[in-house]
Order: structure tokens, then sequence, then C-alpha cells
């Protein structure tokens, strides 16, 4: 990605980032130690295993809508908050050995990329650099997918069609494909490069920029060969963040009203699949 014509950055499709300084042999180990923890056996991952989206580390299956959703996901999911990380690594799974050390380095990294995008995002909005430096980028999820290979994959998703909730998320695809985003009326496989992110605009940075960003919807498809497995690094604001359009981006009225961040999610989690009822709950009256 060409960041010298970052004023261009308005994303309506995801833009996948290669040479940005994440080693290579991190990206594989990371990827590595990820599908090894889905490979074990129940036994040694049973412990996580949670219904509860208040539980810090937590596996479960499908969604968080689980008991409401009229079809399920072909997906396990592996989530846990990574920041402040001395307080957060004491839950992360103890199995494979070297999860804790290995992805602790990953997600310091994917921090980094982060703020380093998030900066260049800043300067392209005529924003100061460290814009979204503080509270608007404090939390951290790391989110991995497992999605084992569907007999029918005509009969339901991986993850259904949304927009992720945050402000950024940088996505490991690993190397199979399932990943589409929707353009112009037609759903568009984002294909696998080896060791990319894929750099996803979250609802909280199409608001904060009053819409000169724009967050895509995404969704996964299932096959019936391969297992597939990413991870999505969530960046976000902390939950007690007031959430509007910046002031100097908007030029009549704000498209979105002030909210806190956790009156999002309240909001997000129930409608997920409809991108336009969770925005339209913040619309501006003005
Ligand atoms: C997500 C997501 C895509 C993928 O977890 O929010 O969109 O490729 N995942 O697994
Ligand atoms: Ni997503």
């Amino acid at each position: 990605m060409d960041f010298s014509r970052v004023t261009c950055f308005v994303i309506d499709l995801c833009k996948q980032v290669v040479n940005y300084g994440v080693p290579e042999s991190l990206m594989n180990e990371s990827m590595d130690v990820f599908k090894e923890f889905f490979e074990m056996p129940w036994e040694d991952k049973a412990m996580l295993y949670s219904e509860d989206p208040k539980n810090s580390c937590r596996l479960s299956t499908s969604s968080v809508n689980y008991a409401r959703e009229k079809i399920h996901h072909w997906r396990d999911n592996l989530r846990h908050p990574c920041h402040p990380l001395q307080d957060c690594i004491k839950h992360w799974p103890q199995k494979p050995i070297r999860y804790r050390e290995v992805v602790a380095t990953y997600t310091i990294e994917a921090k980094k990329l982060g703020l380093r995008i998030l900066e260049l995002v800043s300067e392209g909005l005529g924003l100061e650099s460290r814009f979204f430096g503080d509270k608007l980028s404090e939390s951290e999820i790391l989110s991995i997918n497992h999605y084992p290979p569907c007999p029918d994959p005509s009969l339901t998703l991986g993850v259904a069609k949304h927009c992720d909730p945050n402000l950024l998320t940088l996505l490991h695809q690993g190397d199979v494909s399932g990943l589409q985003v929707f353009n112009n009326g037609e759903w568009i496989g984002v294909e696998p490069l080896h060791n990319v992110f894929v750099v996803n605009i979250g609802n909280q940075l199409q608001i904060i920029s009053n819409n000169k960003l724009k967050s895509v919807e995404h969704r996964v498809v299932t096959n019936s060969r391969v297992a597939r497995t990413s991870a999505g690094f969530f960046i976000g604001p902390s939950e007690d963040s007031i959430i509007e359009p910046e002031k100097s981006l908007v030029d009549d009225a704000p498209f979105y009203r002030a909210f806190e961040f956790k009156d999002f999610l309240l909001h997000y989690f129930p409608n997920l699949e409809d991108n336009e009822v969770v925005m339209g709950h913040f619309k501006s009256q003005a």
C-alpha cells in the first residue's frame, strides 16, 4: 500500500498491508500456534469454553448470539483481550506451551503496526498524528477463528455479514480463502496473500471521520475441503470513551450523535448482521 498518498485512504474495500515490519517468522509462528490450539484434543481446551461474553478469555462456537441466531455459523472462536498485557496474559491458553510467549510478541507488533496505520490515517484526514493514540485505541482484542471443512457450504456461513464494531482491524488470513467483502452489490473474495494483514475500517473510524472513511461489510464462506484459520486483531476505544464525529471533519452537520462506546457494543451485538440498523441508532437527529 502506498502510504504517501494517504489522503486517498477512503477505504470502501479491504486493503492489504505488505512490508510493514511484523517479522515474517513471527507471522508464521503465530499462525502455527493458532492452528495447533484448535488441533489439540478437546480436554485441553474445554476449560476455556464459555457462553458468557464477559469472560476474559473464551472459546466458543458460532457467534455471541448463539441462543438467538437463526442459522449457526460454521466456526469456533477463541478471543481474549491483550491490553494491559501483564493482566490479560494470565488468562490466555496455557497450551500449546509457547502460546503466551509467541502471541504476546505478535500482539505487541500488531499494535505497533495498527498505531502506525492510525497515524497515517490521521494525517490523511488532516488531524494531528496522535489523534487516535490514547483512549480511542486502548482496547486490543485478539479473535482467532477456526472454520472446519463444511460438508455443504451452501447451508451456512463461517461468519455472516457484518462490519467490525471497533476502530481498526488487522486480519491475518492464513492461506485458505473464504473472506469476502461487499462492493457495488456483489460479494468479492479477498484472496489470502502470504504474511499479509487485511486492514478493515471499523464502525468507530467511520463515525469519528464523519463518513470520510467507510466500514466495509464482510463475511466468511466455508469450503468442504480444508480447515481455515484466521486471526483478527481488533483495536478499539476503551468502553467509557465518548465517540462522536471529529468537529474539524464535519462540513454542515454531523452524521452521528455523541455516545459512549459501551452503548455502541450493547446495540451492536443483537443487530450485528444489519449494519444499517446498528449505525442508524447513532445517527444525528439534526
Ligand atoms: C471477524 C471476521 C474474517 C475472517 O472475525 O470479524 O470478519 O477471515 N473474520 O475470518
Ligand atoms: Ni469482521
